[in-house]
């Protein structure tokens, strides 16, 4: 969005009104309370029934005072409520913490997973301001995500299947909208469970291909289920290390924004080593807005964040793809995403 002043009223057509106090804005008290209401499963306990602090203290090994200190903040900011005899209940809006329904994911407010705990590194923000290269998950913890992550399964198969969920909508689009079957052959690096992988080969019955990821373990099951077996398999491995070499086409779907610049150029660098003169590397994304203005700041920031990522431009990735001697040969949308063919600038 361009930044342009509004004559009727002198306000930038960049302000966003949200309707929201300054106040609200920038409360830490009201989130944190959510928070540990949803850790503890507070919303759980009532949703059958309301309870008092002291049982509610009882049932989850927490101080009953602290606790209903907590409790009345959520009553005043709407999302519990209290009747005479003391016992807490669910608002409407308390009542979204039950499930994902799409306002508010509950899995990003538990601090006992991967994904609360990434949120809460936004502790570290002053620091990556002023330093710019910390990653605040890794300062915050002493560990990495995807290494965190890998030690909690339950987290790593859920941080799957919302990836798989996201990829399956598009998928079918994905596969038509690109000749997929003229490359023989496919590396999905970082290719998750699967999913991608699977719909291409569904979609083109002469495809073969390999995901590599850090863990083989789930892509294998989907091939497994799906009966590909025979013309997929799955590695353990590392983008940041060379990958196999000769395949047709090296995927990078939903990957550049989890990295830094510097590794973005060693993930492609090695996508481009491996698919030599003849490859192919191809980026499958939804790319950031050119206009300069954020349309989706929150999603940057976690970039940032969780791994010292960022959310790119297409100009952006093209960037740093040439970076590593790869050009874009062409540009498909399929729905909402771009697939980007990128080949050795001294290949055809
Ligand atoms: C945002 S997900 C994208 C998954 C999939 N490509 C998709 O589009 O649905 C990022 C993936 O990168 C994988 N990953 C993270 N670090 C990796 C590494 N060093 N080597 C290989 N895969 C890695 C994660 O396990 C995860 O599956």
């Amino acid at each position: 969005m361009a930044i342009s002043e509004t004559p009727a009223t002198g306000q930038s057509t960049s302000e966003r009104g949200s309707g929201r106090t300054l106040r609200e804005l920038s409360d830490l008290i009201t989130p944190m309370t959510i928070r540990v209401a949803v850790t503890l499963r507070i919303p759980q306990k009532i949703s059958g029934g309301g309870q008092t602090a002291e049982a509610l203290a009882a049932a989850t090994n927490s101080d009953p005072d602290v606790l209903e200190r907590i409790l009345f903040h959520l009553v005043g900011v709407g999302v519990l409520t209290r009747d005479d005899d003391g016992r807490f209940g669910l608002t409407h809006v308390g009542a979204q913490l039950l499930e994902d329904d799409g306002a508010v994911n509950p899995d990003f407010l538990d601090l006992d997973t991967v994904a609360g705990r990434a949120e809460l590194s936004f502790i570290r923000l002053p620091d990556v301001a002023r330093s710019g290269d910390i990653v605040a998950y890794s300062a915050q913890y002493g560990t990495g995500f995807w290494d965190d992550l890998g030690k909690e399964p339950s987290s790593a198969a859920h941080f799957d299947q919302v990836m798989a969920d996201g990829m399956q909508k598009r998928v079918q689009e994905i596969a038509e909208s690109y000749d997929w079957g003229a490359l023989g052959s496919v590396v999905d690096v970082g290719g998750g469970n699967g999913t991608l992988l699977a719909g291409l080969l569904r979609a083109h019955p002469g495809l073969r291909g390999t995901v590599v990821d850090r863990d083989a373990g789930p892509a294998t099951r989907t091939f497994r289920e799906a009966g590909l077996t025979g013309r997929a398999e799955a590695l353990s491995g590392s983008f940041l290390e060379p990958l196999p070499p000769g395949a047709g086409g090296y995927v990078v779907s939903r990957i550049q924004s989890d990295w830094n610049d510097a590794d973005v150029r060693t993930i492609l660098g090695h996508c481009a080593d491996a698919a030599g003169a003849a490859g192919k590397v191809i980026v499958v994304d939804e790319f950031a807005a050119e206009e300069g203005v954020r349309t989706d700041s929150e999603t940057d920031l976690r970039m940032l964040m969780y791994y010292g990522g960022k959310e790119r431009t297409m100009e952006q990735v093209r960037a740093l793809a040439a970076d590593v001697g790869l050009s874009v040969r062409s540009l498909r949308r399929a729905a909402d995403w771009t697939i980007m063919e990128l080949s050795s600038a001294r290949g055809g």
